[in-house]
């Protein structure tokens, strides 16, 4: 079975993933982070990534890699672990860029595509229900307000405890523009857009607690089972 989860910036997908994968005994897939992989070994190669055409053999020739484990488990590109490494502001910032290009998107797809094919997968991203897996059994377009997934965000990075409200606001609001910026970019793209596919459920998570979402989705699974 796979089970789709689709979603703008920060709307939880990755929690959602994490705790659903958890409960079911499911392989999780996190394609955000694939191509944020690309984008921080582009950059750390020094390759300009307004060059397509490179970023696109550079897409194609590296070789990146799942291990599971606590919190998440690590990802690697050609042996070296970069789970770190892609979640900077520096990756937030130039990974919309490095995405949009088909042939990157294309160099993708098989590697994702290859993990379905021995496991019942949690599969997250943003175009996972219309491209990658369009037979997805159970698919869920993940939403919340901008405001309170900046937030999320932050507190996430900040493990929960923000002692400084004031700093807390002003990243909240660095937060919010990084993420809206990318969100308009992952939408406007031409190839795999940020769009709901038509048989998704919508779910705004807004005003639910993570085990709510997952409570929300596991019945979907139960239904289909
Ligand atoms: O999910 P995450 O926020 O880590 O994704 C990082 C970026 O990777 C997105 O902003 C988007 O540009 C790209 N992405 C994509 N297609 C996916 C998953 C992520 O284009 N399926």
């Amino acid at each position: 079975m796979i089970i789709a989860i689709d979603g703008p910036a920060g709307s939880g997908k990755s929690t959602i993933a994490r705790e659903l994968s958890r409960r079911l005994g499911f392989e999780k897939l996190d394609t955000g982070a694939m191509y944020r992989a690309v984008a921080f070994t582009a950059l750390d190669r020094g390759i300009d990534l307004d060059d397509e055409a490179a970023v696109c053999a550079l897409a194609s020739a590296i070789t990146i890699r799942f291990t599971p484990g606590e919190s998440g488990g690590s990802i690697t590109v050609d042996d070296r672990d970069v789970s770190r490494e892609i979640r900077t502001p520096l990756v937030d910032a130039n990974v919309s860029k490095v995405s949009a290009y088909p042939g990157v998107r294309t160099a993708m797809l098989e590697p994702q595509r290859a993990v379905a094919q021995n496991h019942d997968v949690v599969a997250e991203g943003r175009d996972i229900g219309t491209v990658v897996f369009p037979d997805a059994e159970v698919k869920v377009f993940l939403t919340a307000d901008p405001r309170v997934r900046a937030q999320r965000r932050v507190l996430q990075r900040h493990g929960g405890d923000v002692a400084d409200a004031r700093a807390l606001e002003s990243e909240v609001a660095e937060t919010l523009a990084s993420i809206e910026r990318r969100d308009a970019l992952d939408a406007s793209r031409d190839v795999a857009p940020l769009v709901a596919a038509p048989d998704a459920v919508q779910i705004d998570s807004t005003a639910f607690t993570i085990d709510e979402v997952t409570d929300q989705i596991a019945d979907l699974v139960a239904q289909k089972r």
